[in-house]
């Protein structure tokens, strides 16, 4: 399932905090003239996944209406919660940036061994959804949003999401440099996205970052749910060690 455009608003080395914060400051100097407070980006652990899924879901509000309606947030989150603990390995390809303690940034994404959800475990995790719910979410999942295989050398995000309050500071173009680093160190070869043609902020965060533009294509689904006209396919190889 893909978000493409949200309301209008992972070396042999350690994945180490301080490592991070280093190397942040250092592709900083080399690719931007931001400033970058003190934000810790990291790989998130189980006691992290409620803020995650709470973030990612208050980013791409927009995008998930159509499969939640108008249900409170704390509800979306528990279900989104419930879907990924589902996975064998649900805190994995996902990192996270912190200012003290608070969770500013996420970035996930996918890989050919990205555990998929069963479908009995799925109708638990749905179950507070009630059968009209159950049957409206399956159904939103299965005609708008996007169902992307990875290939085996690919890692395909799902992201960046960055608090609307932190955004311009530099935390989206660090997240995804420490995201390419910590795909290229499990082994894959490139790194790809949908994105919608009107979401221009994060084609130009990836326009800086190298990414090409693939292709471009209509979307009359995602255009009559979303307003989302287009999508744009973006790819960049990663170099290898
Ligand atoms: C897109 C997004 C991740 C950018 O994160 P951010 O932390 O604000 O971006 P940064 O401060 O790191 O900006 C890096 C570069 O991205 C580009 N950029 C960022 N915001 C931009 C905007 N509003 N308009 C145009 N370019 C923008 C610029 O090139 C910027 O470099 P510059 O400031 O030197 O010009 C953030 O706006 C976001 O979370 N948007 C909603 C979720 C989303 O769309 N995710 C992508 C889904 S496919």
């Amino acid at each position: 399932m893909h978000t493409l455009n949200p309301d209008r608003d992972e070396t042999g080395e350690d994945l180490t905090i301080a490592k991070f914060s280093s190397r942040i400051a250092d592709e900083q100097d080399r690719t931007a003239s931001h400033r970058l407070d003190p934000v810790d980006i990291r790989p998130i652990t189980a006691a992290d996944l409620e803020a995650v899924e709470t973030l990612y879901l208050q980013v791409f509000a927009n995008t998930f209406r159509p499969a939640f309606g108008r249900r409170p947030l704390e509800t979306q989150v528990q279900i989104h919660l419930a879907l990924r603990q589902a996975r064998d390995r649900p805190t994995e390809g996902i990192l996270a940036a912190w200012e003290d303690d608070q969770l500013v940034g996420v970035n996930l994404w996918k890989t050919a061994e990205t555990g998929a959800v069963l479908l009995a475990d799925s109708l638990r995790a749905l179950a507070p959804l009630g059968p009209l719910g159950i049957l409206r979410f399956l159904l939103v999942h299965l005609t708008v949003y996007i169902r992307y295989k990875p290939a085996a050398e690919e890692a395909y995000l799902c992201g960046p999401a960055i608090a609307p309050t932190h955004r311009g500071r530099g935390i989206g173009l660090a997240l995804m440099q420490q995201t390419e680093h910590a795909v290229r160190e499990a082994g894959k070869t490139y790194i790809s996205a949908l994105v919608a043609s009107n979401n221009l902020a994060f084609r130009g965060l990836v326009q800086k970052l190298g990414y090409r533009e693939v292709w471009i294509r209509k979307t009359p689904v995602r255009n009559w749910v979303f307003g989302e006209s287009e999508i744009v396919r973006i790819e960049k190889p990663l170099k290898v060690n």
